[in-house]
């Protein structure tokens, strides 16, 4: 994997041999962004069956159920890591070799990969369709090729509009604490040729009311049957400024990311970090050492503030049970 905690500075790949290693790697965020934590989550299960490879075939399978929950425990707002873990959960069976099992785990963890970069190709392809020549869009910590596989969910739709031939704009918030919009959004877009600007978190509103927003384009972490939308905190401010402007909000997420189970958007678990992600930026204090700080990483915005949610089986708009139903395979 690329170690997004180095770039955009520094672009160095990470390796695991171990499902420690991968752990820790997630709880980093060197890898990170739903869909990545989903493909991350599906390798690290054959991971741990390659490395319990030469165990008794009982205690072979005991840790490689263990490792599974340990690694969808990881992180906990991300529906995509769990499911991935659970995709490859569903083929465990007690009575195969541990060769066999590789095989299968090893297999089936390459197709979720692949897959998740034809999945956000046709995010990108529907979602283009409700971006406008001449758009200016505003996006919040990072959704691209960097958070998925490839390609890229909120960045897929405004790489497909750009190659389109749509002249665009965009917005990149810089998406404090840990910056993934200033660090690996505004990489993407620099080193695809996509005309950006960077802006701290804080200017949104006065942007918008300046009139320089046309539409706000974001991923996900975990979408309720609903409609209602988890991702990086700071979100659910956008979605009620671009309320207030008359500006659509379009999330952008594979069905996989859709956690039909969940009925009520309180349900949904929010991931709090460590303090200090706060009182540093980037490595450097910022605030004096004994000031008390709060880190959730996530928020949630409720469905009546999404004008649609884009998926690789169409779009859901507006975002309700129905239309969400609807996109389920
Ligand atoms: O804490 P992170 O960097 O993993 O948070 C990532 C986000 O919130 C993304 O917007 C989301 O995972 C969608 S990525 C296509």
């Amino acid at each position: 994997m690329i170690d997004q905690t180095l770039l955009p500075l520094t672009y160095r790949l990470h390796a695991c041999a171990t499902v420690d290693c991968l752990i820790e790697a997630i709880q980093m965020l060197r890898v990170r962004g739903a869909p990545a934590l989903g493909a991350a989550g599906a390798y690290g299960v054959a991971l741990s069956a390659i490395e319990h490879r030469k165990e008794p075939q009982e205690l072979f399978y005991r840790h490689v159920v263990e490792d599974c929950a340990r690694l969808a425990r990881a992180r906990p707002t991300a529906i995509n890591l769990s499911w991935g873990v659970n995709e490859q959960r569903a083929l465990l069976d007690h009575q195969e070799g541990p060769e066999e099992t590789i095989e299968r785990l090893v297999e089936h963890a390459k197709r979720i990969a692949e897959t998740d970069v034809q999945n956000n190709k046709s995010i990108g392809r529907h979602g283009a369709r409700l971006i406008e020549d001449g758009d200016s869009i505003l996006t919040h910590c990072n959704a691209g090729a960097l958070a998925c596989v490839g390609y890229g969910t909120a960045l897929g739709i405004v790489r497909w509009a750009h190659g389109e031939g749509k002249r665009i704009h965009v917005y990149v918030d810089e998406t404090r604490p840990l910056c993934q919009g200033a660090r690996l959004t505004a990489w993407e877009l620099v080193r695809e040729g996509i005309p950006a600007t960077l802006v701290t978190d804080n200017m949104a509103g006065s942007l918008m009311r300046a009139g320089r927003v046309d539409k706000v384009v974001v991923g996900a972490d975990r979408i309720t049957a609903h409609g209602d939308v988890a991702n990086k905190i700071g979100t659910y401010s956008l979605a009620v400024l671009a309320h207030h402007h008359g500006i659509p909000l379009i999330v952008a997420a594979p069905v996989s990311t859709i956690d039909f189970s969940c009925t009520a958007l309180e349900d949904i678990p929010i991931e709090e970090r460590d303090a200090d992600e706060v009182r540093y930026c980037c490595g450097v204090q910022v605030a004096p050492s004994g000031v008390a700080a709060y880190n959730p990483a996530f928020d949630v915005t409720p469905a009546s503030l999404v004008d649609s949610i884009v998926t690789e089986n169409g779009i859901a708009r507006p975002p309700d049970k129905r239309s969400l139903g609807a996109l389920k395979p």
